[in-house]
């Protein structure tokens, strides 16, 4: 049924088949207001994918639909050949055992400690003991460089803490794919560098597939292995680091141009 959407684009390569996600002539519009017309992106196993383009552009709403959180009007969200886009909420819990997202603003629930903030999807999409669930929980918080905070609540914890333990909740169910919109925002310099090299060691250590939402160009520099621009409603240039730094693209330019001042 989908042979036909799973070759096109992708002739050319012979890696086709690593193709984890592709956005097709995705057309979206909060009613009078377009957000997207006819997006196009492919992300490929295992690489990490930074998003770029201004405030309002939409990269949320992208995220978004690729968990079923937001629908587009028209088009396809694949993951895997399967449409997103058409998935009822039974489906999606099945999505969301392999696509997580770290919400800008970790999103964390102020009433549970840290340790119930963890378990939370683990007691909703797996079936484990409560010696599994604390295991679980005190290995994810200590890739995240935080262990032993379990019992601490999320309004003791500064920003970049948050942040680490929003992403321990995210890759606690051990998903295939990792979404960050905004990771690094409103950290310092120093909580920046240990957010981008948990990215990377997701990437190296569980051989993730990850999309990154970011403002922050140096720390786009350093974590993809390809960077994607948003603008005009659409993907108006994609490529790696190198090739989006001697990017001609206006939008790149403009954008990339921006940071130095
Ligand atoms: N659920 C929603 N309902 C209506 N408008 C929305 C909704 N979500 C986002 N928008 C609008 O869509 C545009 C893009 O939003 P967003 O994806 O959050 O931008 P950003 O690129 O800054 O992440 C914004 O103008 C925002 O107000
Ligand atoms: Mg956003």
């Amino acid at each position: 049924m989908s042979d036909a959407s799973a070759s096109t684009q992708v002739t050319q390569r012979p890696q086709s088949d690593d193709v984890v996600i592709r956005f097709v002539d995705v057309w979206k519009a909060f009613g009078p207001k377009k957000i997207f017309e006819g997006l196009d992106l492919t992300v490929k196993k295992g690489e990490t994918l930074t998003i770029i383009g201004g405030s309002g552009t939409g990269k949320s709403v992208l995220l978004k639909c690729l968990i079923g959180l937001l629908y587009p009007d028209s088009g396809q969200v694949l993951l895997h050949d399967e449409n997103v886009a058409q998935k009822n909420d039974k489906e999606l819990r099945e999505v969301r055992k392999r696509v997580s997202m770290v919400f800008q603003g970790a999103a964390l629930f102020d009433s549970l400690t840290v340790g119930e903030n963890i378990a939370y999807p683990l007691r909703e999409h797996l079936k484990l003991t409560d010696d599994e669930l604390t295991a679980r929980v005190a290995k994810n918080l200590t890739m995240v460089n935080l262990p032993g905070i379990e019992h601490m609540r999320p309004s003791d914890l500064s920003g970049g803490m948050r942040k680490r333990v929003g992403l321990a909740r995210a890759i606690a169910i051990e998903p295939e794919i990792i979404l960050y919109d905004e990771p690094s925002t409103g950290l310092d310099p120093i909580s920046t560098r240990v957010i981008d090299e948990l990215i990377l060691s997701m990437k190296d250590k569980l051989g993730c597939t990850q999309i990154v939402v970011t403002h922050d160009m140096d720390s786009a520099f350093r974590i993809s292995d390809r960077m994607a621009m948003l603008a005009h409603r659409k993907i108006v240039a994609e490529g790696t680091v190198a090739e989006m730094k001697r990017s001609t693209q206006p939008d790149v330019r403009a954008f990339l141009d921006a940071r130095a001042s």
